[in-house]
């Protein structure tokens, strides 16, 4: 059994419930841009490839399953208990929850290893490849005013840039600038 691959349909399953109220596009124009970077970064680094892999799908699974609020620390319990499911190597479960619960730029929880660095790295990383994704959840899903849209996709990529490590800000940095001149 390929556990990636069984994670991967999992996610995708619980984004297609109407239940969850990010709809499809989280799945297509967040998590697949994430985890292609993800792996990218886990490649370069020398992380753990499968460590990254898994995290990466299932870093958002406490907000696809109704708590925006906390989803790193329910996503991570989730995570936790899904992949004890599959009888998933417990110490290496505990690196999966760490990196989903560290992943986000709003928290100041440290990231203690390489993996959850690199699951950070690609969270804030998808978001300046997806701006018409971040346009689409601000007006959209959370049915915003256009300048509050605006507010919105400005300060949430102030924030992914803000976590970035500085490796990723080398990479990201030309995209950084030319957005927030268009979002002035
Ligand atoms: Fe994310």
């Amino acid at each position: 059994m390929d556990l990636v691959e069984e994670i991967r349909r999992y996610v995708k399953k619980e984004c297609g419930k109407e239940t969850n109220f990010f709809g499809m596009s989280a799945y297509n124009y967040h998590f697949v841009s994430m985890v292609k970077y993800a792996k990218q970064l886990a490649k370069e680094t020398n992380a753990d490839v499968e460590i990254v892999e898994i995290a990466a799908w299932l870093h958002d699974i406490g907000s696809i399953l109704g708590d925006y609020k906390n989803h790193h620390i329910s996503g991570a319990e989730h995570a936790g208990k899904l992949l004890a499911e599959y009888n998933y190597p417990k110490d290496r479960i505990e690196q999966i929850k760490h990196c989903i619960l560290a992943h986000r730029g709003s928290k100041d929880i440290k990231r203690e290893t390489i993996e959850a660095e690199c699951i950070a790295d690609a969270d804030a990383m998808s978001h300046f490849d997806g701006i018409a994704d971040l346009f689409n959840l601000a007006l959209v899903v959370r049915k915003l005013e256009i300048n509050e849209a605006k507010k919105f996709v400005k300060e949430k990529l102030q924030r992914s840039w803000k976590k970035l490590t500085p490796r990723a800000k080398g990479v990201i940095k030309p995209k950084y600038e030319a957005a927030m001149l268009v979002l002035e």
